[in-house]
C-alpha cells in the first residue's frame, strides 16, 4: 500500500504530495524541519524535537500554522496511518507560498506545514555492530547550525563525499576542531574515559539525541566534558561515536581511512547505545 503523507491538513498518497513552486522553502530554502525517530509505532524523544522546532521557527520568525500539541497529534495520526512499526516522522514547515518571489517575508500567507514517514530499522542496523567510517570535510555552513534549517546543501555535499569515500558520515571541521556530522552529533571517549562533545552554540545543532546521551551518561557518573576536539584527539581517543534521531548512538571505526581504537565500536558506545535503547522505549509516546 502506497505511504501516506500529510500536506497543509489533508493526509494524500505520498505520490500526491505536493506543494507550490513559489513554496519559499523551495526557492529560499526558507523553512525549519524535524525527524522523530518510531519504535514500536511510538515517537521518540519527541518532546525534544517539538521543542527544538519552536525554537527553530522563533529564531527566524517564522509562524507555525498548526499548535505544537496539534503537530504531535499528525505525527501520530501519520504513524497510524502508515502502520509504521520502526522509522522516523518527517516534518517541514516553511514560510509558505507568495504570488511571487520576493525576499522580504510574505504577509498574509499561510506557513506550509508538510509530514511523511519512512520506514528503518534502527535498533537492528547492522551498522549499529560494524560501527562506521568517517570522512573530514571543510564546515563551509552559515554562521546559525543552531537552527535546524533545510539549507542542507553544506552537508548534501559532505555527506555525497563520504558516501563516495565507502564512509557513513562526515565530520565538518572549523578551525581545527569538529563541529559535528552532516547529520549527527560528534562523540569521542579519551584515554582517561572522558566522553567529549563539542558544546552547543551557533556553530552545532543541538541535537536531541546528543542531550539525552550526555543526560544518561551523567546520571551514570560517567564524566562528560562539552567542548570542541580535533581529529589528532579524536585518533588518539579510546572510541569515538556519533548521536541522531536516525542512528541513536553509533560507533565510529576510522576516520580518513585511519582507525580509531580498536578499530571496532568501543564498549562504552555499546552501553551508551543499549542505555539510549532502553530510554527510548520507556519515554516513547
Ligand atoms: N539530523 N547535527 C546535524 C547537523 C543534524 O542534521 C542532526 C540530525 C544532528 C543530530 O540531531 P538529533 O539527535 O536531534 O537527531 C546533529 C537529522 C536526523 C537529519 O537531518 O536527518
Amino acid at each position: 500500500m502506497e505511504q501516506i503523507a500529510y500536506v497543509n491538513g489533508s493526509y494524500v498518497p505520498l505520490s500526491e504530495a505536493k506543494v507550490s513552486v513559489l513554496d519559499r522553502g523551495f526557492l529560499f530554502a526558507d523553512g525549519i524541519y524535524e525527524v522523530a525517530a518510531v519504535l514500536d509505532g511510538k515517537l521518540v524523544d519527541n518532546a525534544s524535537h517539538l521543542a527544538r522546532l519552536e525554537r527553530s521557527v522563533g529564531e527566524i520568525r517564522l509562524e507555525l500554522p498548526e499548535t505544537i500539541a496539534r503537530i504531535q497529534e499528525i505525527q501520530k495520526e501519520l504513524v497510524a496511518r502508515n502502520n509504521l512499526v520502526n522509522g522516523m516522522v518527517y516534518l517541514e514547515v516553511t514560510r509558505g507560498a507568495d504570488t511571487g518571489r520576493d525576499f522580504a517575508f510574505p504577509k498574509s500567507v499561510r506557513p506550509t506545514l508538510v509530514m511523511f514517514t519512512a520506514k528503518k530499522d534502527i535498533v537492528g542496523a547492522p551498522s549499529a555492530k560494524t560501527g562506521i567510517n568517517v570522512i573530514t570535510v571543510p564546515d563551509i555552513r552559515w554562521e546559525r547550525r543552531d537552527i535546524k534549517s533545510v539549507a542542507l546543501l553544506a552537508q548534501v555535499l559532505a555527506k555525497q563525499a563520504a558516501a563516495e569515500a565507502g564512509a557513513g558520515e562526515a565530520w565538518m571541521i572549523q578551525d581545527g576542531k569538529v563541529t559535528e556530522g552532516g547529520s549527527s552529533s560528534a562523540f569521542i571517549l579519551t584515554q582517561d574515559d572522558v566522553i567529549v562533545t563539542r558544546q552547543n552554540g551557533s556553530e552545532i545543532l543541538p541535537g536531541c539525541t546528543r542531550k539525552a546521551v550526555v543526560a544518561l551518561a551523567e546520571e551514570r557518573q560517567l564524566r562528560v566534558e562539552e567542548r570542541a576536539f580535533s581529529i589528532d584527539e579524536a585518533l588518539a581517543a579510546k572510541e569515538a561515536f556519533i548521536t541522531s534521531a536516525t542512528v541513536f548512538v553509533q560507533g565510529v571505526v576510522a576516520i580518513d581511512g585511519k582507525k580509531v581504537g580498536s578499530g571496532k565500536p568501543g564498549p562504552l558506545t555499546d552501553r551508551l547505545r543499549e542505555i539510549y535503547v532502553e530510554f527510548a522505549k520507556a519515554t516513547a509516546v
